[in-house]
């Protein structure tokens, strides 16, 4: 075996290695309890699912990204705000017995447009109730200022009706991994609730560094994955030299990148530390793939229509609520509340 063979058959040792302690739960392993793996493939297909153009499909879960490996899920509730053209999605995952919450991404015309502008984001805005916390109003008021909030938080509140106090996981792709965030934020700051949890892909930062303070107080196990060159991680801009001062992440980050030697090449789960802004992760490379950006753990996050924000769906099929700006909420009542006698809604 030449010096190639043995490098490589080195290199598949480890892989091995790192592939069986993922499944092996050592208690004394903090990377099997910090980040979950096989959560993670769960969560980024319902991130992915939200991205379906057709709202009847969404709902009905008949979608081309819904079935696939997700079963026995119940969709609860979509709220979809047409004036700022945002979307989320609350239901039921009878697999993982969890309320699942998922926030849709950007919807603009155009995702390199969307990119471009996030370089000049401004922390303008205060947390309420934070001092010294400041944040990106426009991620802010796009979950706090619209029909997003309330919906979600009904949605939440009838799955938990009808199934116990059940985890709450919430995630969501790109911008939608912004509002995921402050949602799970204002979850357990305002409404108190308990079992929260938040697992967003390629998420922008949203906060400086006192915002990522608290927020690690509130949500400690939290966590961003970013993926290899994915850009988005990497705006607005921080600047270390200055690391109080500018945007800076919450912790904590899962940074998923291959590493290839000649044929074999495989992908690696790196666990960063808990300081949000860990050099040794997303930051050690140059952040500038739109690519990366839509493709997260071999799944697709391409939105089917990124042109507009028309609402596709066959009105006389679902029952849904609209206010006067033309926002919808589809709901159903969870299976297990039938007899329960929900009719008002
Ligand atoms: C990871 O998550 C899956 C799905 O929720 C669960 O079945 C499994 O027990 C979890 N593993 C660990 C080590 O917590
Ligand atoms: C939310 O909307 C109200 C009314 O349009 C506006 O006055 C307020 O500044 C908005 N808040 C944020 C944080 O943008």
């Amino acid at each position: 075996m030449g010096r190639r063979g043995l490098l490589t058959a080195a290199l598949l040792l480890c892989f091995l290695a790192v592939c069986s302690g993922r499944e092996l739960a050592i208690k004394q392993n903090p990377s099997t309890t910090i980040y979950n793996s096989t959560l993670a493939q769960i969560l980024v297909e319902y991130a992915a699912a939200i991205y379906t153009a057709d709202l009847t499909e969404l709902f009905t879960w008949t979608c081309a990204r819904c079935g696939d490996l997700i079963k026995g899920f119940e969709m609860i509730e979509i709220i979809v705000d047409v004036e700022n053209c945002l979307q989320a999605y609350v239901g039921f995952a009878s697999d993982i017995n969890a309320v699942i919450v998922v926030f849709r991404g950007t919807q603009e015309n155009s995702i390199q447009n969307w990119i471009e502008d996030l370089l000049w984001k401004q922390l303008d805005l205060d947390y309420p109730g934070m001092p010294e916390a400041m944040v990106h109003r426009g991620f802010y008021a796009a979950y706090h200022n619209t029909t997003l909030r309330d919906g979600v938080v009904s949605g939440i509140q009838k799955t938990r009706e009808a199934y116990g106090d059940i985890p709450i996981m919430i995630t969501g792709h790109s911008m939608g991994g912004a509002m995921a965030s402050f949602c799970a934020l204002d979850l357990v700051v305002n409404y108190g609730l308990d079992g929260v949890k938040l697992m967003t892909f390629g998420q922008p930062r949203i906060g400086n560094a006192a915002f990522a303070s608290y927020f690690k107080t509130y949500l400690p196990q939290a966590i961003r994955v970013t993926h290899a060159h994915d850009i988005v991680p990497h705006l607005p801009p921080y600047f270390a030299f200055f690391p109080q001062k500018t945007y800076h992440h919450f912790p904590r980050e899962v940074w998923v990148h291959n590493v290839g030697l000649g044929t074999l090449v495989y992908s690696i789960e790196k666990i960063c530390d808990d300081s949000g802004e860990d050099p040794t992760c997303c930051r050690s490379v140059i952040g500038n793939s739109v690519r990366d950006h839509i493709y997260y753990l071999g799944v697709s996050m391409h939105a089917e229509d990124w042109s507009s924000c028309r609402i596709v769906m066959d009105y006389s099929k679902l029952r849904y609520q609209m206010d006067l700006n033309g926002n919808l909420v589809l709901s159903k009542q969870p299976a297990l509340s039938n007899d329960r006698g929900f009719s008002a809604q």
